[in-house]
């Protein structure tokens, strides 16, 4: 069968190279004649594989050692409990949270469990079609909390806000897709499953020096500190995603960096989103200056036309275009890994629909 254009917004695409490289490491990993699936963590291989995983992160985002990079379990839903528990004050602890969708929503669900959390900005209310923009967030916040980039909508944080206290992004969705000043944050999580690596870890990466002043007594699991400790080993790590993310930033780093995975990704999303405004068929469910380019979510407008278009893309090889359930209509995820000739091919089956 010959490969689909695979538009999944997570788990989803990744390098054809890091699928070849992963299952040659699950039948003999670095020749040693062993599984990577059947050696303990500890072990030299691991450990290095580990120990590059952290450091290529680093150097992608050009951060320094006052930082942490971990690889945890849990995906990014665990880190809406981490977050809190790590950094809001045990006493009159309160937090600063944009609130931009399903997913920040959901972690203001469970912030809330720890202290005071003020919405300082929510477009909830028009269906999360744009980011707010018209918001302060003074030194009274243990922390301010959000989401680079909302999946399910299709927009994206174009710019990032000068705050008086900690600065926290869930970047899960366009992790490694745009150059940004990584140093601005404090604490960045992403789950690895859009463009980093296969489900089942998640990143994180931390300033050292913002730990340990909440009073709260932390579960040693849930502690950054464990794992920083123990250098990502405090408990056993997802080994496989943690060696599949390591060959997807590896392919990364070889072919030119985050400059020019952002160069890619302008391209496939200025391609896309010139045929949904061309095209009086379709459109945007966000206002155009908070477009993603990383999940273009976007609806057909004569709905007596659904039968054939999504007859006609899935015959072109198309998959995973459908719309997230609580949005329906269409999301074309345009990952790292996402060729710009998928993208043509998505746009030549919208211009013969008509
Ligand atoms: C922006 C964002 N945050 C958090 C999550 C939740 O991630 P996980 O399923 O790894 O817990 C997702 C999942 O798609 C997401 O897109």
């Amino acid at each position: 069968m010959s490969k689909k254009h695979n538009f999944s917004a997570g788990p989803c695409i990744l390098p054809q190279e890091v699928f070849q490289k992963s299952a040659e490491a699950i039948l003999d990993f670095n020749g040693i004649g062993l599984s990577l699936l059947e050696i303990s963590h500890r072990s030299k291989d691991f450990v290095a594989v580990m120990d590059e995983a952290r450091a290529i992160v680093k150097r992608l985002m050009n951060l320094g050692d006052d930082y942490e990079v971990l690889y945890l379990g849990g995906g990014a839903s665990l880190q809406f409990v981490m977050v809190p528990f790590n950094l809001m004050k045990a006493e009159n602890g309160k937090a600063a949270y944009l609130d931009t969708g399903v997913w920040a929503a959901g972690a203001i669900k469970e912030a809330k469990k720890f202290g005071t959390v003020d919405v300082v900005g929510s477009s909830k209310e028009e269906n999360y079609s744009f980011v707010p923009k018209d918001y302060t967030v003074g030194s009274e916040y243990d922390y301010f909390h959000c989401t680079s980039n909302n999946t399910i909508y299709g927009t994206q944080m174009k710019s990032f806000p000068k705050v008086d206290t900690l600065m926290v992004c869930d970047m899960s969705s366009d992790i490694f897709s745009r150059q940004l000043d990584f140093s601005q944050f404090d604490l960045i999580y992403a789950g690895a499953q859009k463009n980093m690596g296969p489900a089942g870890v998640t990143l994180v990466v931390v300033k050292k020096d913002i730990l340990g002043k909440t009073g709260r007594d932390i579960p040693f699991i849930l502690n950054y500190q464990s794992h920083i400790d123990k250098e990502s080993m405090y408990n056993t790590p997802p080994v496989f995603p943690v060696y599949a993310s390591l060959l997807t930033l590896q392919h990364l780093e070889n072919n030119g960096g985050i400059a020019a995975a952002e160069v890619r990704n302008e391209a496939k999303a200025k391609l896309l989103y010139e045929e949904i405004d061309r095209n009086p068929l379709f459109e945007t469910f966000c206002v155009k200056e908070d477009r993603s380019l990383m999940n273009v979510s976007f609806r057909l407008l004569d709905e007596s036309k659904k039968e054939e278009f999504d007859n006609a893309w899935k015959a072109a090889g198309i998959s995973g275009l459908n719309g997230h359930r609580s949005l329906g209509g269409y999301r074309a995820s345009l990952y790292n890994a996402l060729p710009i000739e998928s993208v043509q091919v998505l746009v030549e089956v919208m211009k013969n629909l008509n």
